[in-house]
């Protein structure tokens, strides 16, 4: 394996890749997730890897990462904002939030704060336009954002008091 990665982490890797070795191709996204949650996100070398292990193309992989917003190709931050630009948001105000989301962190779509705490990401339609605009921080959603509550979540995590 190339991978530039410690010796456990393969190891949890190879041992996921085992589990998975009779389902065929209809296992990939399983195989991703546990990719991502033991890596963090899914480097390059990472995905070249299972495309080996399990004979699916890279081209295949590829598409399968870059269509669900579940997957990163980037590392993240210890937060993963997904902010929703579907259009129950858009027409509600997601541009604004968006613009409270960059000025309070610093950050453009895609990147991590340099403290490492966040990473900021678009999203399409999160499934709950009644409470439009809306973003998710790690597994929670929040709803109906202004500006300032947007900016009073984001401190609450700077704090550490979520
Ligand atoms: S459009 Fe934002 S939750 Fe559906």
């Amino acid at each position: 394996m190339n991978c530039n990665c410690n010796a456990e982490l393969k190891r949890k890797l190879e041992s996921e890749l085992e589990k998975y070795a009779d389902s065929g191709k209809g296992a990939l996204i399983p195989i991703l997730q546990k990719a991502q949650e033991i890596y963090g996100w899914l480097p390059a070398d990472v995905l070249e890897y299972i495309g080996k292990k399990t004979g699916i193309k890279p081209a295949k992989i590829t598409g399968v990462v870059t269509f669900y917003t579940q997957f990163r190709t980037k590392p993240a931050g210890k937060h993963l904002i997904l902010l929703c630009q579907g259009t129950a948001c858009h027409v509600n105000g997601s541009a604004e939030i968006e613009s409270a989301i960059r000025g309070r962190l610093n950050v453009g779509e895609g990147e991590i704060t340099e403290d490492g705490l966040f990473t900021y990401n678009n999203a399409a339609c999160l499934g709950c336009c009644s409470l439009s605009p809306v973003m998710m921080v790690g597994d929670k959603t929040y709803g109906k954002l202004t500006r300032e509550s947007t900016v009073k979540i984001l401190d609450e995590y700077a704090g550490g008091a979520v």
